[in-house]
């Protein structure tokens, strides 16, 4: 198998406080990865990392072996969602892609193809601020895949869906990695990804609790019985 993320006793800290603490953890190509643990575990402050918007206190977070920013061509082989994207809320859907795509030098072809994978080919001219919850998270979606991107970083993407929407991104995730991308997605809800991740990461208090294959890391129980069990049930 493929390593396609790697942390290497990642710390990151604000003052004494370790939000990222000695984490070592690896991320196989191909597959979905559940980021898992409760609010407050370091999931965004670790994906940060990778993808260069927060700086490693110690340690390395990489992609394909490289920092996010030393790659070739970042944003055709990393497609991000995370909680500061911004899109202008005055700008329909269509439009807000159409600036991404031409800072990338995507062709706009390529921003109703991913429209219509996100199915907002109907609602794509109307203006953003207009749109649902569930309808702004496809919408970053849809930005990250733009380019086409290998692996796909999500922050929560589930967030404020409804069990439709939640259904919908399960099927989306599992589509593209059937292609052989690398998603790794972040959730606080373990209930929520235990049906739709392969393998997951958890972590607690910003350190690694468990890692593997979903149904190794279960031993038969609910990934939420699990979690309770490798922390004590102790609530951070
Ligand atoms: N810029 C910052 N300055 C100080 N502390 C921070 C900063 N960013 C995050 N933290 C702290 O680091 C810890 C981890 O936060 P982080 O946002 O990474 O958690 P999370 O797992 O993403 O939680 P959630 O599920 O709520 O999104 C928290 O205690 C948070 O208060
Ligand atoms: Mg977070």
């Amino acid at each position: 198998m493929t390593i396609a993320i790697a942390f290497g006793d990642l710390v990151k800290s604000y003052g004494k406080f370790n939000a990222v603490d000695h984490l070592s953890a690896e991320v196989q190509q191909g597959r979905i990865t559940g980021f898992l643990g409760p609010n407050g575990a370091g999931k965004s402050t670790t994906l940060r990392c990778l993808v260069g918007l927060a700086d490693p206190s110690s340690g390395s977070a990489e992609i394909f072996g490289k920092k996010y920013r030393d790659l070739d061509n970042p944003l055709s082989r990393v497609g991000t969602v995370l909680d500061s994207r911004g899109f202008h809320g005055a700008l329909s859907g269509k439009a807000n892609l159409k600036v991404v795509a031409a800072a990338a030098g995507i062709p706009d072809a390529r921003v109703d193809e991913v429209l219509q994978m996100v199915e907002l080919t109907e609602a794509a001219d109307r203006k953003m601020k207009k749109y649902s919850l569930g309808m702004k998270q496809r919408l970053a979606l849809a930005g990250a895949i733009l380019g086409d991107p290998e692996v796909l970083i999500l922050d929560e993407p589930a967030n404020g869906l409804d069990p439709a929407g939640i259904a919908w991104l399960r099927k989306f995730l599992r589509s593209l990695a059937s292609g052989g991308r690398t998603i790794l997605v972040s959730s606080h809800q373990l209930a929520e990804m235990q049906n739709t991740v392969d393998d997951v990461l958890i972590i607690n208090k910003g350190r690694l609790i468990a890692e593997g294959p979903k149904e190794q890391v279960m031993g038969g129980d609910t990934l939420e019985e699990a979690f309770l069990k490798l922390t004590g049930g102790a609530l951070s």
